[in-house]
Formats: C-alpha cells, sequence, structure tokens
C-alpha cells in the first residue's frame, strides 16, 4: 500500500519536534480524520534554516511531514510557498495512496500557515 520511502519516513522519521524560537509555527487539523500536525521554521535571510515537526496522525502523515521538513530547509519563502501536497507525494515515490492524499494535505498546509504566521509576525 506505501512505498519504502513512505515506510522508511514512518518509521524514521526525520525532523521531529518543536523549535523553542520558531520565526512561524503553523497548526492544522484535518477536517477529514481529526488529526494534528504542527510544523516550526526557522528563517534567516529569506531562507528556511530549520524545520520541525509534530503529527499525531497516521502513517502517511508522519511520513508526509517528515518529507515536507526535508523539502523546505535550504529553500527560500518563495519556494516553498510553492510546495504542494502532491509534490510531498511525488517525492515520496508517489507511495501514498488516493484514499490517504488528505494526510499530505495535511503537512502541507501547515507548511502554509507557518509562513503566513512567520509573515505576519514580521509585520508587527
Ligand atoms: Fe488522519 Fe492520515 S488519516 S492524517
Amino acid at each position: 500500500m506505501y512505498s519504502e520511502k513512505v515506510m522508511d519516513h514512518f518509521k524514521s522519521p526525520r525532523n521531529v519536534g518543536e523549535i523553542p524560537d520558531a520565526d512561524g509555527v503553523g497548526g492544522l487539523t484535518s477536517e477529514i480524520c481529526g488529526d494534528h500536525t504542527f510544523v516550526y521554521i526557522k528563517v534567516n535571510n529569506g531562507m528556511i534554516s530549520d524545520c520541525k515537526f509534530r503529527t499525531f496522525g497516521c502513517a502517511a502523515a508522519i511520513a508526509s511531514s517528515s518529507m515536507l521538513t526535508e523539502m523546505v530547509i535550504g529553500k527560500t519563502l518563495e519556494e516553498a510557498v510553492k510546495i504542494t501536497s502532491m509534490d510531498i507525494v511525488h517525492a515520496l515515490d508517489d507511495g501514498i495512496p488516493e484514499p490517504k492524499i488528505h494526510c499530505s494535505v495535511l503537512a502541507a498546509d501547515s507548511l502554509q500557515e507557518a509562513i503566513k504566521d512567520y509573515y505576519s509576525k514580521q509585520q508587527k
């Protein structure tokens, strides 16, 4: 059902945890299943220098969040904001079946919230 890459990120998730002095935090609850994901970002000169996550959800959600953190570290905010749930699914070797795509949406949308939070803090 899941690709080897999904199982690898599920069993050994990367960048799990919180960033206490995060520049942006995004947390969302899936309307479909009620699971939660929080994404924390650290930003330096417009680039995401660190990203961590906490996911209270299924294997696909944990793997998606883990993959997302690897995808965004080192990217500019402009590049990161364009990352979609399907980009995450492709990066996981298309290893998430259709009924679980919403788990990747949770990760992608939580990153969007973290970036929004970063920009709103900059305006204050
Ligand atoms: Fe809830 Fe996957 S079933 S995030």
